[in-house]
């Protein structure tokens, strides 16, 4: 699996427990994804069955990289200085008091009502979704509401549609369910509507506010004649909306579910952008019809979300402590992200990118005087700068992508400005290097 910092560092993130499994495994078929998946793996004497997902080096941030110097620009880290920690003590602190037996009593696996409630009334106005609180299911973040729609609607053999580059926890996740993956191109309106299996899928993966890990926003017009593809074909279509609370231009576009009249769409937000992964609290909304069965698979899955943050977090939104939070961090975001687009420019003059009127990261399309990508990547962890590739930012390529080979993502949101400013300069510096070397692309 690649870490944060991609090849040069690669090996460093296996755990030790991985790497000597790596040492004995015998290999017997490759994956979706081309990598190679043991049948079995022999340690200490025993034989361990593994499912083919355990074996996939799935991308997560070097949590050791600052101390060890590395300055990642890593996708979607937010600053540790940004937690409303304050606040979240303050009320913390008022809800164990006042717990009674709701620390001590199995509680509704859907999640705490208040906080569903809470959850509904925003999504009317901040993403057009009108719903009830019933329709909300509490879950650990995205990827448990991938999983958990994956459980609801999936069945072995089906066809899930999902873009081409994808976020890979969510194309390793539908593998697992021993589905045939349709990968979809994605231009710069998003994915192409055009190229959607006509006869329709079991399941449609997209992030249509920022696509990921491309950035782009899918058009009002494709976004319409995706729903009336997937109404036509009964295809259900799942939306990751993991990073819209950050838009920096235009007004916020509508969520697909909010378009939606036929019940076909089901919404994934995160909690993990805006107060941190740490977290582990996110939320699923079902159409009405699904409400039922979704809950029914979360009491299967694990019984529900802890209650004591899901109370914390209604208080915070309550109290209005969220919505002054995110409109900080919004801000804060807004003038990184535009700190690092003048750096790009001041080395590298005019810079395309894509995705940065919305998230936490930016997609940098290489001008043809630099190296490929990975070189690139390479040529800046020597320097210990930490910028990743399709193939290091946790994403899948289905190959046949147009960007593989020439693009950067950079994240901008964990670093202040001098750091962002040190990152490029590095960059800069590296590709210096190379031209006076003679270039290495
Ligand atoms: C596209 C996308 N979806 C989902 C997630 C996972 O979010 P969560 O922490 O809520 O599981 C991420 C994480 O970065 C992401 O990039």
């Amino acid at each position: 699996m690649p870490d944060g910092t991609g090849v040069a560092r690669e090996r460093r993130v296996l755990t030790p427990r991985v790497e000597r499994l790596e040492r004995v495994e015998c290999v017997d078929r490759q994956d979706t994804f081309g990598d190679r998946i043991p049948n079995r793996v022999f340690e200490s004497g025993q034989m361990l069955r593994l499912a083919p997902e355990a074996r996939h080096r799935v991308c997560v941030p070097d949590q050791d990289d600052q101390l060890e110097g590395l300055l990642a620009l890593w996708l979607g880290r937010l600053d540790p200085h940004s937690f409303p920690l304050k606040a979240w003590r303050r009320l913390l602190n008022r809800t164990l008091v006042t717990a009674g037996a709701r620390l001590t009593e199995y509680r509704d696996p859907a999640g705490l009502v208040e906080l569903r409630r809470a959850i509904a009334d925003r999504l009317g106005p901040t993403r057009g979704i009108k719903i009830e609180p019933e329709q909300v299911i509490m879950v650990a973040g995205c990827q448990e509401g991938l999983n958990l729609t994956a459980r609801l609607l999936l069945r072995e053999g089906d066809t899930v549609a999902i873009e081409n580059p994808a976020y890979q926890g969510a194309a390793y996740l539908y593998e697992s369910y021993h589905t045939r993956l349709v990968p979809v191109r994605v231009d710069d309106c998003g994915l192409s509507v055009d190229d959607l299996p006509k006869e329709g899928a079991a399941l449609l993966y997209i992030t249509p506010s920022h696509q990921y890990p491309m950035g782009y926003t899918l058009t009002l017009e494709r976004r319409l004649r995706l729903l009336d593809w997937a109404w036509r074909t009964g295809t259900y279509v799942v939306e990751d909306d993991y990073d819209s609370d950050f838009r920096y231009r235009d007004s916020p576009v509508a969520a697909l579910m909010g378009l939606d009249s036929h019940d076909c769409v089901i919404y994934i937000g995160t909690f993990s952008k805006s107060l941190g992964p740490g977290l582990r609290l996110g939320y699923l909304v079902v159409p009405r019809h699904l409400a039922g069965p979704a809950r029914a698979v979360k009491t299967l899955l694990d019984n529900g979300r802890p209650w004591l943050e899901q109370a914390v977090l209604s208080s915070f939104i309550a109290t209005g402590g969220y919505t002054n939070h995110l409109r900080r961090i919004r801000q804060s975001y807004a003038e990184r992200r535009e700190h690092l687009m003048e750096c790009l420019r001041r080395h590298f003059g005019e810079t395309k990118v894509s995705g940065a009127e919305c998230g936490m990261h930016i997609a940098w399309h290489l001008p043809q005087d630099l190296p490929r990508a990975p070189v690139l990547q390479t040529m800046a962890a020597e320097r210990d700068v930490g910028i990743y590739t399709l193939r290091s930012g946790a994403v899948c390529d289905f190959g046949g992508c147009a960007y593989s080979e020439r693009t950067i993502l950079l994240g901008f949101s964990s670093l202040n400005e001098r750091q962002i400013r040190r990152g490029v300069e590095g960059i800069a510096a590296a590709v210096d290097a190379s031209h006076c070397c003679g270039g290495n692309v």
